[in-house]
């Protein structure tokens, strides 16, 4: 399969290697071609990594991922062409984090919002899933580096999109436990979550940990 990524940070970088590991064609975007982290990763990457600009990802991808810093999200979507995203299924990984005044990061948009659902609206022809924002790189394409049964979510609005993507997090990422929270709106929440995130990887002073949904017989 085609897959886009958009975002040359580590969450692109990790989620394509997962990707052209296991066999698919991965283009990952930037702002401007010829960028260095892209250039580095498809050096590294195995066969069927390529790099361009967001737009270049976004006309490639028959899957794209939203890999890119959440305060620049809309930016960069923009920036890739909504007419390529048209139809597509957009997992959006990113967190809405604002760095402008120190540690921790607040969020830039919350409680009535998300950055989920901004990206919906801004692209209404696109099939948004949130997902895998509530872990770190590492943890997205390798759970089992964390022991014991933990969960991964989706939501959007569009039930087939969600299917496949929970068919991808299941088979390609191995994921065992794939809670759908519903709609868009429910970015809200795991976009949230990240203020607990946060807070717990300062103290346990590891981003490799999860959440575990423990529910009463
Ligand atoms: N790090 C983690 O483990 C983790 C875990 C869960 C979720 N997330 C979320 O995943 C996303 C990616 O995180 P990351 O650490 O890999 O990378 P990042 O540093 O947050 O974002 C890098 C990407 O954002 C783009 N970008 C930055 N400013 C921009 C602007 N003004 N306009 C357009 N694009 C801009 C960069 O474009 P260029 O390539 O052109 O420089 C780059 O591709 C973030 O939203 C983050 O909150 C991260």
């Amino acid at each position: 399969m085609r897959i886009g990524i958009l975002g040359t940070g580590v969450v692109g970088q990790t989620i394509g290697t997962k990707l052209v590991t296991l066999g698919h064609e991965v283009k990952m975007g930037s702002r401007a071609a010829g960028n260095a982290k892209a250039a580095g990763w498809v050096k590294a990457a195995a066969r069927g990594a390529s790099a361009g600009t967001f737009a270049d990802a976004a006309s490639f991808g028959e899957i794209m991922f939203n890999c890119t810093s959440g305060m620049a999200s809309l930016d960069a979507l923009r920036q890739a062409g909504p007419k390529n995203l048209d139809g597509k299924v957009l997992v959006d990984v990113a967190n809405p984090l604002d760095f402008s005044k120190g540690m921790p990061p607040t969020l830039s948009v919350c409680n009535t919002d998300s950055l989920g659902e901004q990206i919906q609206r801004e692209l209404p022809m696109a099939r948004v899933v949130k997902s895998l924002n509530t872990v770190s790189a590492m943890v997205m394409v390798d759970p089992a580096i964390v022991p014991g049964d933990h969960a991964i979510y989706v939501c959007g609005n569009d039930t087939a999109a969600k299917a496949q993507v929970t068919d991808l997090l299941e088979k390609s990422f191995g994921w065992k436990t794939v809670i759908d929270l519903g709609d868009i709106s429910a970015a809200r929440a795991t976009e949230m979550l990240l203020a607990l995130w946060i807070r717990l990887m300062g103290t346990i002073k590891s981003p490799k940990f999860n959440f575990v949904v423990s529910r009463a017989p």
